[in-house]
């Protein structure tokens, strides 16, 4: 039986363009109009059925709830900023409040205003301004209702899909343009930090809890040469250190937000700099349980993780962690193995603040459309009807009890 610590936050998360439907004015919605691409459409209609869907939340047990707020419906045209899409939000929050669910909100979460793309979109240092301006005025609106703020959703994965290997939207191939883009994303964060504790300030509200969510991966070596553990550990420090570092030197980490789904397992065929950064085992060594999507199952990997964040000194969230199957005794085990690990950090003095199942429900997982299935809750795209899943009345025990039988 493991006991977790009192006042921890157990919910899911979401992100807007992936459940609420008909974000017809971001980049990502043009980009799926195109051939071969699957479009978004309707999602799972959460910017309708926002209310049953916390009351499931809620009935579940979950006291806490990851959400992203839209920056292309508040600012639909460069410039014109929406109020009305703004009260929708502020509707959201309390609902979430008014259910006693604690609000987590993400600024941005891969998607853009259309409009962004005619200036180069985040290759542009311009971008970080009118991300700035739009912060502003939904963090003035939010704050009385909002404690907890993720600016930026997996800077590292938006800038490598989007910038790098060109398979997001604007498909960019450029190294120049991902470090640009990385570069601008950090820069935007820094600023967004600042100006949300000044806002509290100025309106003489409680301190507030800023972060980023960063997607973290185990890298393990393949063999015990010294290519693939200098491999292994070159990237755990750049690719899942690198930026925290930056920020937390930069003072602008109030918490850690870990985004963990799955292990790397690294081997070198040569020396070299693209094979140090990008060589994986293709001869199926050390064979784990997979994902619908083939990726691989590794609950120690977030123990681990957890482990070298605690030189940092500060709290850390968990703001993502799931699994895509359709078999939903996977989901449970997925789950419950990786809580094991979490309460195994939490033993050795990592102070964690909360865990946040991906997703609540099924919904639009990007490139890979609806087939994969993420959710405590199942989504019919049909009839919009969900149903609970057996693993989210398991997670609800947890969420209830604090305990992990
Ligand atoms: C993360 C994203 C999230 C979701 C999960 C499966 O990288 O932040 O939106 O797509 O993966």
């Amino acid at each position: 039986m493991l006991t977790f610590p009192k006042n921890f936050l157990w919910g899911a998360a979401t992100s807007a363009h992936q459940v609420e439907g008909n974000n017809s004015c971001c980049d990502w919605w043009r980009w799926e109009q195109c051939e071969g691409h699957k479009p978004s459409g309707a999602a799972c209609r959460h910017y309708e059925f926002y209310e049953q869907d916390f009351d499931l939340a809620k009935e579940l047990g979950h006291n806490a709830h990851r959400l992203s707020v839209e920056w292309a419906r508040i600012e639909q045209e460069k410039g014109k900023f929406s109020q009305c899409d703004l009260q929708h939000y502020i509707d959201v929050v309390i609902a979430l409040k008014e259910r006693g669910i604690e609000p987590i909100v993400t600024l941005h979460h891969f998607t853009n205003p259309a409009w962004l793309s005619g200036f180069g979109g985040w290759a542009n240092k311009r971008a970080v301004e009118y991300f700035l301006r739009y912060a502003e005025f939904v963090v003035r609106a939010l704050a009385p209702h909002v404690r907890y703020w993720v600016t930026v959703n997996e800077p590292t994965i938006y800038m490598s899909h989007a910038f790098l290997f060109g398979v997001w939207p604007p498909e960019k191939k450029s190294f120049f343009k991902a470090k640009t883009v990385e570069n601008n994303l950090a820069v935007a964060h820094i600023k967004t930090y600042r100006m949300i504790h000044k806002t509290y300030d100025k309106m003489k509200l409680p301190a507030p809890r800023v972060s980023i969510a960063q997607n973290m991966m185990a890298f393990v070596p393949c063999t015990s040469s010294r290519k693939d553990k200098f491999a292994a550990s070159l990237r755990d420090r750049l690719y899942n250190f690198g930026l925290i570092d930056k920020l937390t030197r930069a003072k602008t980490l109030d918490f850690i937000g870990v985004n963990y789904y799955s292990r790397q397992l690294v081997h070198l065929k040569k020396w070299g700099v693209g094979n140090i950064i990008w060589d994986t085992c293709q001869a199926g060594h050390q064979p784990l349980p997979k994902n619908s999507l083939g990726w691989d199952i590794y609950p120690a990997g977030l123990g681990d993780i957890l482990l070298k964040l605690k030189k940092y000194g500060i709290p850390v969230m968990i703001t993502e962690n799931g699994i895509c199957t359709t078999e939903d005794e996977e989901r449970w085990e997925y789950i419950s193995e990786h809580l094991k690990n979490i309460h195994m950090a939490i033993s050795k003095g990592v102070p964690v603040l909360g865990y946040l199942y991906w997703s609540l429900m099924d919904n639009f997982e990007w490139d890979k459309g609806f087939v994969p299935r993420f959710g405590l809750i199942d989504v019919d795209y049909k009839t919009f009807k969900r149903a609970v899943r057996e693993s989210a009345r398991k997670f609800a025990d947890v969420c209830r009890t604090g305990i992990l039988k």
